[in-house]
């Protein structure tokens, strides 16, 4: 399934947020490989789950634990010497962040500002950080990366493109090689959130109507687990601060990928409930696609369409 980036010398690597959902398959395609792995995380949103057929693997180690402790975050630097850190730890429950500020402010923003301040102090010069459309705001022009003005509309994509800001001066200051990646919606199997994910839990409840927040015309591309994970480990480390958009030229509507859902549980005649508006909740970009070109002219292309994405992750979901 995992195409396996060539490998490399051996590495040293912490996995920040390597129990979630993308980070734990980070994890596993990067042991793989044969790197030895650190991954540190509070379980607030992950899972031991997700990493737990690891715990055997003599390269690999789980750190339960907070981020922004500092104190403890540094033990586990001084312990590891690691050569890179690929930074996903953030609050992905962003209707949550939504009611609370803080949320965002803490894991999203401080577990950045905290791992560069540890970065820092060790010597670490090479990060990969889990950026995110969000950063943009509600631009209706195709994205490209180097889009000035940007207003995040979300306490998520504030604290993200706070993070960028952060990471920008860090890589200045210290010579370092990093590369932001700003994901699109992401989906695969162990899902811990998103459309794919809250649909089948509600249909499971109740098979016979399904709530869609908004008006189900929200359209934005899904990219498949696999095919990023790809992106992370082909974009090379270069010196300085290097922004790429990753994802897929297609789209998906929210009632598509209603109707994918259904048609994978094998239900007819759902009702659907739409909310109503064209936003599902407050923070929520309805619609945006993503400038390519960069990242294509550097010669990585996702292998499935958005459609295709978001099938497979329903099937995997089930
Ligand atoms: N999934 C997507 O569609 C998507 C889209 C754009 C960007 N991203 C970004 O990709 C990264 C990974 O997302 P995901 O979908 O795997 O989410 P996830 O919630 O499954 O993974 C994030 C992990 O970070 C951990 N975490 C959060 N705060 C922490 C803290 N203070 N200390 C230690 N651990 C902490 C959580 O427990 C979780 O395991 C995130 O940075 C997210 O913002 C994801």
């Amino acid at each position: 399934m995992w195409v396996i980036s060539p490998k490399d010398i051996e590495m040293n690597i912490l996995i920040a947020g390597g129990a979630g959902f993308i980070g734990s398959h980070l994890t596993d395609v990067l042991l793989e490989a044969g790197h030895k792995i650190v991954c540190v995380d509070n379980l607030c949103l992950g899972s031991e789950n997700m990493i737990k057929h690891h715990f055997e693997n003599p390269c690999f180690s789980f750190c339960k634990q907070n981020i922004c402790d500092v104190e403890k975050l540094n033990e586990v630097f001084a312990l590891n010497k690691f050569e890179r850190v690929y930074h996903l730890a953030a609050n992905s429950d962003i209707q949550k962040g939504g009611k609370n500020p803080s949320i965002d402010i803490h894991d999203t923003l401080e577990t950045t500002i905290c791992i560069l301040n540890a970065m820092h102090k060790h010597g670490v010069k090479e990060l990969l950080f889990a950026s995110t459309s969000a950063v943009y705001g509600d631009k209706r022009e195709r994205l490209q990366e180097t889009a000035g003005d940007l207003r995040p509309i979300s306490y998520y994509g504030g604290a993200k493109l706070a993070s960028e800001a952060m990471i920008s001066a860090f890589a200045a200051m210290n010579t370092m090689k990093v590369s932001i990646i700003r994901f699109p919606n992401v989906v695969g199997p162990r899902l811990t959130h998103g459309a794919v994910y809250d649909f089948i839990k509600k249909l499971r409840k109740n098979p016979k109507e399904l709530e869609i927040l908004g008006d189900g015309k929200q359209e934005k591309p899904y990219i498949y687990v696999a095919d990023l994970i790809e992106a992370m480990l082909f974009l090379p480390f270069e010196t300085g601060m290097n922004i790429y958009n990753a994802g897929v030229e297609s789209a998906t509507t929210v009632k598509k990928i209603a109707d994918i859902v259904c048609e994978e549980m094998g239900l007819k005649g759902v009702e659907y409930k739409f909310t109503g508006g064209s936003i599902g909740w407050p923070g929520d970009v309805p619609k945006f696609q993503y400038d390519l070109s960069k990242i294509h002219s550097a010669g990585w292309k996702a292998k499935h369409t958005s459609d295709e994405a978001v099938r497979l992750a329903a099937k995997a979901t089930l």
